[in-house]
């Protein structure tokens, strides 16, 4: 369920393409996804009307690109860094173990809503790889058994 804001958020966005078509279909999904956070069903579904697309069609282009997300961030929102010099130091086996150990798939986040995950570009913090950042706070030099410990903290936050 979307509150009004959303709603007239995603409008705003298409009203600014009153004769799109398919060609434009990145464009509103990444200004949705900037504007709201990520690509929600009722998006899919305005934004199928607006360029006259089945709906499994946006669905389709939204899942294909994984710079969509189709579901809200978690509360702890952690990006891990697959630039370079993080996958030399380890990166692979530390997203590993964090989708394992979260029981999810990169890009998507817990049932409870409480961590969501993403792989990004080079943070340019390259002299801490390998390294990830929670909510904007960057962990420098993890291991699979750190980030773990890492994790648990927050829950126990909770
Ligand atoms: S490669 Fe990871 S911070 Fe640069």
């Amino acid at each position: 369920m979307e509150t009004l804001e959303v709603k007239a958020g995603i409008d705003d966005i298409l009203k600014k393409y009153p004769d799109a078509e398919r060609d434009k279909l990145i464009l509103i999904l990444q200004e949705v996804q900037e504007a709201v956070g990520y690509i929600s069903k009722e998006a899919i579904i305005r934004i199928s009307e607006h360029l006259r697309l089945p709906a499994s069609k946006i669905y389709g282009v939204a899942t294909f690109y994984n710079q969509f997300r189709l579901s809200p961030i978690g509360k702890y929102h952690i990006q891990l860094c697959r630039g370079t010099a993080c996958h030399v130091k380890g990166s692979k086996a530390v997203l590993d173990k964090i989708l394992q150990y979260l029981k999810i798939d990169a890009g998507k986040t817990t049932r409870d809503g409480l961590f969501s995950v993403e792989t990004v570009a080079c943070i340019g913090a390259c002299g801490l790889a390998p390294v990830i950042a929670i909510n904007g706070k960057f962990y420098a030099k993890v291991t699979p058994d750190s980030v773990i410990k890492i994790i648990e903290e927050l829950q126990k936050g909770v």
